[in-house]
């Protein structure tokens, strides 16, 4: 079973090539285009801008992944695209190619969600390599530009949100605390080198804690509410503002930065792993999966993995390789991969939607 991926959802024109073995997604081949360097003049994504690139790259993409994979168009049994969430204008390039070419080689089309696709980046496996499948059930942290949110999962394609955020994403944080600090975009790699080099105490950020107050009963006890899963950035975008504002302005030396940096990210990584572990304890997965572009943050996947090795060292902690953290097509293909073993309909009737939800 070979299945050709696209992935349009934001700003990286991508395809690749997912075949069976073992039971398993096995990646054969997998091209990104990204149009980083076009947005970055510009602080951020421009969706017009982006649509334009995607329509410019998608064939060019599509040719060379099936190249890289040795496979013909003739070969491909089932073709998977991204319909949603992300930017309108780009989505549609992508469904409306995939359509194209499932049509024209008469072979089963299947719609997938974005989300979807970077919880199953942790189920692909590459030759040469060995990848440890993660169990169920298991509790997925997916993190990137649009989201931040905590996923329970039974079984496959089987999802429910146990926490998500009330406002910003967390890499939605790391790009407006980048922009705050007069750095490129996308802020998060920025950031997170800058604060390798920093010192993670020199400047005190708040820990992020959405747990209501304790309440009194009619009986006058102290009843305290279950611990929140919910996300909030905002408040540490404030405070990184205003720590800037309080250095003055000839004083934001580099080793300022760098200490800024270290604080916001150790800040930001406090609030994931802290409702992380709550997740863990409320849920006692057997895998833990980190996802989303952010999961490419050193930091993160480090102080995540050993807090919970701390915590129960039989939860196993997994995440995806670098690349196949930020937008790929190889993620949508496997998770496409479950969709054709677990016999889910494909279909031709479908739009992009911007705003499509995990179910
Ligand atoms: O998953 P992704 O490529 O696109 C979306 O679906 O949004 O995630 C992009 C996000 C950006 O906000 C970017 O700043 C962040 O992932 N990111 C990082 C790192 N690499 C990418 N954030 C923190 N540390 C990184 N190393
Ligand atoms: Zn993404």
């Amino acid at each position: 079973m070979k299945i050709l991926a696209i992935e349009t959802s934001c700003d990286e024109t991508a395809a690749a090539v997912i075949k069976e073995e073992k039971g398993r997604p096995l990646l054969l081949s997998s091209v990104v285009a990204s149009q980083i360097n076009i947005h970055k003049i510009y602080g951020g994504v421009v969706p017009e801008v982006a649509a334009r690139a995607h329509i410019e790259n998608i064939i060019p993409v599509i040719s060379s992944t099936l190249k890289k994979a040795k496979v013909k168009l003739t070969d491909i049994d089932y073709f998977a695209v991204t319909y949603g969430p992300g930017l309108v204008g780009s989505l549609v390039v992508g469904v409306e190619t995939a359509k194209a070419l499932a049509l024209s080689m008469d072979k089963p089309l299947i719609p997938l969600n974005h989300l979807e696709g970077h919880i199953y980046a942790n189920f692909l496996t590459e030759k040469g390599k060995v990848f440890e499948e993660p169990k169920f059930p298991l509790v997925c942290l997916l993190v990137s530009g649009g989201h931040s949110l905590l996923i329970y999962m039974k079984d496959h394609l089987g999802y429910k949100v146990i926490g998500e955020t009330r406002d910003d994403a967390a890499g939605e944080a790391f790009d407006k605390g980048a922009k705050a600090l007069g750095l490129g975009y996308p802020g998060g790699p920025i950031i997170s080198k800058l604060a390798e080099k920093g010192d993670r105490y020199a400047f005190s950020f708040p820990t992020i804690d959405l747990t209501p107050e304790p309440k009194k009963d009619k009986d006058g006890f102290l009843v305290h509410p279950e611990p929140s899963l919910d996300f909030s950035f905002s408040g540490l975008k404030t405070a990184l503002i205003s720590e800037i504002k309080k250095v003055k302005k000839g004083k934001l030396t580099p080793a300022t930065k760098r200490n800024l940096a270290a604080g916001y990210e150790s800040a930001i990584t406090r609030h994931l792993v802290q409702n992380s572990l709550r997740a863990v304890k409320k849920y006692h997965p057997k895998s833990f999966i980190l996802s989303g572009g952010v999961a490419a943050n050193r930091y993160l996947r480090r102080t995540l993995n050993d807090e919970i090795v701390k915590y129960d060292p039989d939860v196993r902690f997994l995440v995806p390789d670098f690349s196949y953290c930020t937008d790929n097509a190889a993620m949508i293909g496997a998770a496409a991969f479950y969709h054709v073993k677990k016999k889910r309909s494909s279909k031709n009737s479908f739009s992009a939607e911007p705003n499509l939800k995990l179910k």
